[in-house]
C-alpha cells in the first residue's frame, strides 16, 4: 500500500514536470504573439540585410564573416551588437577564439523597432535563447552608441 502510494507520487511528480516543461516550450515558440511577431519580422529582415554575409544558418563564412550561431561575442556584448547593426563595425574582433578583421557596413535605414526585431530573431534562433528584445530597450541602447 505504502509502496504504491510512493509510486503514485513519483508518477504524479514526473507528470507535473513533463507538463510544465511542455508549457515552457510553448511559451517560447507560440505563447506570446508579440514575441512571435518580432521573431518572424526579424527573420525576414535578417534574410534581407544580414544573411548574405553571416549566412541563413548563422554560421558565417570562414575568416571573412564571423558566426552568429554560438557566438560568444553576441553573448557578452549585447549593447554593442545593437549598435553595430546600425553603425557597422571595423577593426579586430574575437569570436569563439578566432580573430576577425574585416569591415561590416552599418544598415542606417533600419528603425529602432526593426533593430529590436532583428535582435529578437538572432538572439532566439540557432543556439540562442535570450528572450524578446523590446523596442524600448533597443531605443535606449541605440541612443547611447558610441560613434564608430
Ligand atoms: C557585408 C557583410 C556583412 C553584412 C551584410 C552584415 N555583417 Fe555583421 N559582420 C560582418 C563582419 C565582416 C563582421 C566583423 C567586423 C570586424 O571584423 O570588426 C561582422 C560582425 C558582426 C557581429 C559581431 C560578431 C559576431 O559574430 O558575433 C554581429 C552580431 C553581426 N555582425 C550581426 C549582423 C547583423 C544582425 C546584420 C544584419 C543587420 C549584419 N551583421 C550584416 C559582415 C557583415
Amino acid at each position: 500500500m505504502r509502496r504504491s502510494n510512493l509510486c503514485f507520487s513519483v508518477i504524479t511528480f514526473l507528470f507535473v514536470v513533463l507538463i510544465s516543461c511542455q508549457s515552457e516550450n510553448k511559451n517560447q515558440l507560440s505563447g506570446d504573439p508579440k514575441f512571435q511577431q518580432y521573431y518572424i519580422q526579424g527573420e525576414q529582415l535578417y534574410v534581407a540585410h544580414c544573411s548574405n554575409c553571416h549566412q541563413k544558418n548563422g554560421k558565417g563564412l570562414g575568416l571573412l564573416y564571423p558566426p552568429l550561431d554560438t557566438s560568444d561575442y553576441m553573448q557578452n556584448n549585447f549593447e554593442d551588437v545593437l549598435c553595430l547593426i546600425r553603425h557597422g563595425k571595423s577593426g579586430e574582433l574575437m569570436v569563439n577564439g578566432k580573430l576577425y578583421n574585416q569591415q561590416m557596413p552599418g544598415v542606417t535605414a533600419l528603425t529602432d523597432l526593426e533593430i529590436a526585431q532583428i535582435a529578437t530573431y538572432i538572439y532566439n534562433t540557432w543556439s540562442h535563447k535570450k528572450g524578446m528584445v523590446e523596442v524600448k530597450e533597443a531605443t535606449s541602447i541605440l541612443n547611447q552608441c558610441k560613434k564608430q
